[in-house]
């Protein structure tokens, strides 16, 4: 990252490693999403979710809007997985510095950089958000997230890296999840909850009530911050995942083995609990540093 010269710090997290080298995430992701790691957008009250390609591509137009960065400007993807958001970005001219720490997507992501023809607009290399530490501090336009701050150990640390290495006036976009279970829930639903939190090594989440995203964003030092839910925009995807998972989950559940299929488990939560379960984005900016501006157009060569 950066002109660091040495290797990035990186947590050891074996659950989070095992959750991603497990054949159902691989295989499932690869099959549905073709590789690509987040939902879909859709106008509310769409039924036919199909193509699926065109609904990831248009959630990642709606992270570029909501980023409102100009033209040239240079952002960080934490958690970049197969990098297919970062060359979205820069198929819309932004400059993209990725990370993830999983080794195997961070070489399929370079693979596909390189596919895209897009090696000078976006540099990927195995990071860990926790640790920005060879970032160099105010360098960044912006950072954003797609569906990764979930898995966050330390989600307060994290968000103080990226307001650190923002320049002052840049922006921050997360697209997460939250949920707020209700006091009288029966006690199955909490379970199911806490089986995908724990089996998809998702802490943070288990943490995620509506607002806690926000109120961790501005105690980190960040201005303005902006709320959505996108619930009723990803419906029709939680919709078909329920739907692919219905009679998997029945024998899954019969069998007790949900540990090994936390992502069918997920499918269901999803959907059932569509009412407690929300997919909500933050938008949020460094106080500005009035004597100099947030954001210095590259000279025209
Ligand atoms: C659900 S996937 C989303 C991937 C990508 N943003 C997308 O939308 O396709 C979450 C990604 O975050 C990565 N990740 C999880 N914890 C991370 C961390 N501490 N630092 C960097 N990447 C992390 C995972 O390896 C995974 O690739």
């Amino acid at each position: 990252m950066g002109t660091s010269e040495t290797t990035p710090l990186i947590n050891q997290n074996p659950d989070l490693q095992s959750y991603y080298a497990s054949l159902e995430s691989r295989i499932g992701y690869r099959l549905i999403l073709g590789g690509t790691r987040h939902f879909g957008y859709y106008e509310p009250g769409t039924w036919w979710p199909f193509p699926v390609k065109k609904a990831l591509r248009r959630m990642e137009d709606h992270l570029f809007d909501t980023l409102r960065l100009p033209a040239g400007a240079t952002v960080l993807d934490a958690g970049c997985g197969h990098g297919h958001v970062a060359i979205h970005m820069a198929r819309r001219n932004l400059n993209v510095q990725a990370i993830d720490v999983v080794e195997r997507h961070v070489a399929r992501a370079q693979r596909n950089v390189l596919a895209a023809g897009l090696p000078n607009a976006i540099t990927v290399q195995r990071g860990d958000y926790h640790h920005l530490e060879g970032v160099p501090t105010e360098s960044l336009d912006g950072v954003y997230t797609m569906e990764t701050i979930v898995h966050a150990t330390d989600p307060k640390a994290v968000l103080e890296g990226f307001f650190r290495v923002l320049k002052p006036g840049g922006s921050i976009v997360l697209f997460e999840y939250a949920h707020s279970i209700p006091q009288d829930a029966p006690a199955e639903v909490a379970k199911m909850f806490d089986q995908v939190n724990e089996y998809a090594a998702m802490p943070a989440n288990a943490d995620f009530e509506h607002g806690t995203l926000p109120s961790l964003v501005q105690g980190a030092g960040f201005e303005e911050v902006e709320m959505g839910d996108l619930s009723e925009n990803v419906k029709p995807m939680l919709r078909l995942f329920f739907l692919l998972a219905y009679i998997p989950y029945i024998i899954i559940r019969f069998l007790g083995i949900e540990k090994y299929f936390v992502n069918t488990v997920a499918a269901i939560v999803g959907y059932r609990y569509f009412d407690i379960h929300r997919y909500v984005t933050v938008r949020a900016t460094k106080p500005a540093n009035p004597d100099q501006p947030s954001f210095e157009p590259k000279k025209e060569q």
